[in-house]
């Protein structure tokens, strides 16, 4: 017998919206295919007339949330409002119910699992977040129900498609980052406040999550290093580019025996890495484990319909399996004591500096690097001519990619530049080969 479960959608903006698509347009094929009929019990906006003008039918829309609660058709709830506001309290009351939950939404799941969890652990109910991390991607059931045999050493990847897409139409196109941004927000890949992605806490969210998956241990947001792209100049994707060079937003994650690494940054990889070709708003994450190997996952990372895939494939899921998989983990709101953290990670550099075009100049820099033991790998004057540089001196370029060094070591070198009177360094890029 065909089993039938009501869902209710909160919020109808980009991923409520898809979702509602994908749910109405496929309910007949995930009849035939997944012996399940979905039907959308209830959907819950702010504004009536606004979804009504979507063609929504009256009788599902709603501005009460207690209603959707108390309806007892509605078995799941899918969360698609976003942020820790109302998202949240609706979905610790929904799970208090005992409905099911599945959400989109990453800066909750990072924040706020252990709460959801311990709630929906009592009454018995699921939380599913397949939409929280890389889109369309399943990356989460791979985490949890694919590569559970290995020990994960590592995974990498670019994990935002707002700055992917912004990234690839500053290096192929030439264009604005303020241009691009806002080609991305039209295009709904942008969170409703675009600092989140372009400053990478969005990233960052992810990041939490995935690897908190991936080691079984929980890395709370405020253990990962974080920067993000709205410093990054155009001049450095260029010369960059013209050294090999591809500039990425790589979220990174590391199990190591000095303990886990976890950071955000921009980062140039070199043209040949499987990761440089990843353009546009696709995504693309790397995992290393101790059986398999590499694994590497593609595929939209933002977007209406990709991020619907995911967020349907957790309800189908949902509510075909009675058994519900938490946290493997302790997952508390911190880290456990006994896990340790890298601060002092280790990374190549690509660093541009602005400095006098005079006899002497090279050997000062390189003699500073020298002394703060950081080993070179080019050192290159890439233009004649001068620039005006932060302090608004006329001085030439000279970029520098440097051997992998720490954290530590990086700053003191560029502090010494900086305190050198030859010049000052401009952009400082990590770099992964
Ligand atoms: P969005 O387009 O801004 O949609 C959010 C919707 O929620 C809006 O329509 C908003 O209504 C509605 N809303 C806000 N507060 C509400 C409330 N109290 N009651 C009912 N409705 C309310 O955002 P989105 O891009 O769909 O993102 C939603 C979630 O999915 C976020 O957690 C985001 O991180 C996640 N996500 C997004 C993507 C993506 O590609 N966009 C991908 C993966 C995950 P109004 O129209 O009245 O403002
Ligand atoms: N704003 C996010 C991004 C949406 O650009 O990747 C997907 O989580």
């Amino acid at each position: 017998m065909i089993k039938k479960v009501g869902v209710a959608i909160l919020g109808l903006g980009v991923v409520g919206g898809g979702t509602y698509q994908t749910l109405t347009e496929h309910r007949e094929y995930y009849q035939k295919t997944q012996n399940v009929d979905i039907t959308v019990e209830a959907v819950l906006v702010r504004d009536k007339q606004k979804a009504m003008e979507k063609g929504l039918p009256k009788a599902i829309v709603t501005d009460n949330i207690a209603e959707v609660i108390a309806n007892p058709n509605v078995d799941i709830v899918i969360e698609t409002i976003g942020g820790v506001g109302a998202a949240k309290d609706y979905v610790l009351a929904a799970l208090r119910e005992g409905k099911t939950v599945v959400t989109a939404n990453k800066e909750m799941i990072c924040k706020y699992s252990h709460e959801l969890e311990r709630v929906a652990k009592r009454t018995g109910c699921g939380m599913y977040y397949e939409a929280s991390c890389v889109g369309g991607v399943p990356i989460i059931r791979t985490l949890l129900d694919g590569v559970q045999a290995n020990r994960v050493q590592q995974m990498m990847g670019i994990i935002n498609g707002t700055t992917n897409y912004i990234l690839t139409k500053m290096t192929q196109e030439g264009a604005e980052y303020a241009d691009a941004l806002k080609d991305a927000q039209k295009l709904g890949y942008a969170e409703a406040d675009p600092t989140n992605d372009v400053e990478g806490f969005d990233a960052l969210y992810k990041l939490s999550i995935l690897s908190s998956l991936a080691f079984h241990t929980k890395v709370p947001y405020t253990k990962i290093f974080r920067e993000g792209i709205s410093k990054i100049n155009a001049k450095d994707i260029a010369y960059g580019k013209s050294l090999g060079y591809t500039l990425k937003l790589l979220a990174i994650g590391k199990n190591t025996s000095q303990g886990i690494e976890a950071r955000v940054h921009p980062t140039f990889v070199p043209d040949a890495h499987p990761l440089a070709s990843v353009n546009d708003a696709f995504n693309a994450v790397y995992l290393k484990g101790d059986a398999v190997g590499d694994i590497m996952l593609y595929g939209r990372g933002a977007g209406a319909l990709p991020t619907a895939s995911a967020v349907v494939s957790d309800v189908i899921y949902a509510a075909t399996h009675s058994d519900v998989k938490y946290s493997t983990f302790k997952n508390n709101a911190t880290a456990e004591a006994c896990v340790k953290f890298v601060s002092d990670f280790e990374s190549a550099y690509y660093v541009r500096l602005a400095v006098d075009d005079e006899a002497g100049t090279l050997a000062t820099v390189s003699g500073i690097f020298g002394k703060c033991g950081i080993s070179l790998v080019a050192v290159s004057q890439i233009t004649q001519k001068k620039e005006l540089d932060d302090e608004g001196k006329l001085r030439v370029p000279l970029v520098i990619i440097t051997h992998k060094t720490t954290e530590n070591r990086i700053g003191k070198a560029m502090a010494k530049i900086n305190a050198s009177g030859i010049g000052k360094v401009q952009a400082a890029i990590r770099v992964e080969n």
